[in-house]
């Protein structure tokens, strides 16, 4: 089987509850971090990952995010006639960024159902989902990166994790570790989707990037609805670590959860920081603001 992973499935057709009521009408996926959109971040981290096949798994309430990567000709014509080279340019590279395949999930059944929805695509080879909501910012060694060159190395599937706080398990899906294979890389036994803190297995959080065995579409074909009444991959990529090896990641970088409003005001705080324009904008405002 080949080994270098290009499809990366992203699962959009969620309706953001997380982050009502400005989700009511504008899809998550579209709130700007600092001047480009949510997806737009996660799809340049699969590019930058070596993957070229962007698959989206949308929803009828999500075609704000198919228009963005797509021609826009009157914008052009307009940026062009006016002469505003550098923004026409930027239109252009934001439609050639990649090829994108758009698949709809045609009711709201889970992630699980979201990512069986691309079986008529991916059905012979391993592919890489990543959810939109987690930005990592670091772009020099994309997540998506680290966990192919475990996949390279080691064949199988590969979830990125990370060590939470105790309290906040219940926010995930939690895998359970048989051992360390190497520095930062588990082969994982088990995992439970969204545990309660008191029955967390462990502390070893999967973070909405994975590369996947195309041995979970049978698997996730018969998987019932779980915790929240859908079809939970995590419950799948249990009984798939149990069929074939399944490794988990302790990535480095750094995540913000776009999908709520802390995680997202966080990301855009980090990144004016680092931009050398917006630093000062925000400095100025925390010590201006701050005691108001
Ligand atoms: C999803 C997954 C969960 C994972 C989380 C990471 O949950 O089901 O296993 O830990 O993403 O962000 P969601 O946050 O979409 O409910």
């Amino acid at each position: 089987m080949n080994l270098d992973v290009k499809k990366c499935l992203f699962p959009v057709a969620g309706l953001g509850t997380r982050f009502l009521p400005v989700t009511k009408e504008l899809a998550k996926e579209m709130l700007p971090l600092v001047n480009r959109p949510i997806i737009s971040y996660g799809v340049e981290e699969a590019l930058s990952s070596g993957c070229d096949e962007i698959i989206m798994i949308t929803g009828r309430a999500k075609r704000s995010i198919e228009n963005y990567f797509d021609r826009s000709f009157e914008l052009e014509n307009l940026l062009k006639s006016r002469g505003k080279e550098e923004l026409y340019n930027l239109m252009l590279k934001i439609s050639n960024m990649a090829e994108i395949l758009y698949i709809r999930q045609r009711e709201p059944l889970g992630l699980g159902h979201a990512v069986l929805c691309c079986e008529p695509v991916c059905r012979n080879e391993f592919f890489c989902v990543a959810l939109p909501d987690d930005v990592f910012i670091n772009p020099d060694d994309p997540v998506l990166a680290q966990l192919k060159k475990v996949h390279a190395r080691m064949g199988g599937s590969v979830i990125a994790l990370e060590e939470v706080p105790h309290d906040e398990v219940y926010r995930y899906g939690i895998a359970v570790s048989q051992f360390e294979v190497e520095a930062g890389v588990h082969k994982i036994i088990d995992m439970v989707e969204k545990p309660k803190v008191e029955d967390a297995p462990s502390n070893l959080a999967i973070m909405g990037r994975y590369i996947l065995s195309p041995t979970i579409f049978p698997i996730l074909a018969q998987q019932k609805a779980g915790i929240g009444g859908e079809i939970q991959l995590t419950d799948a990529l249990k009984i798939l670590a149990s069929q074939e090896p399944v490794w988990g990641v302790l990535y480095k970088g750094k995540r913000f959860d776009c999908g709520t409003q802390k995680g997202w005001l966080g990301a855009n705080v980090k990144l004016a920081l680092e931009d050398p324009d917006l630093r000062q904008v925000i400095l100025d405002a925390v010590k201006n603001f701050e005691g108001e």
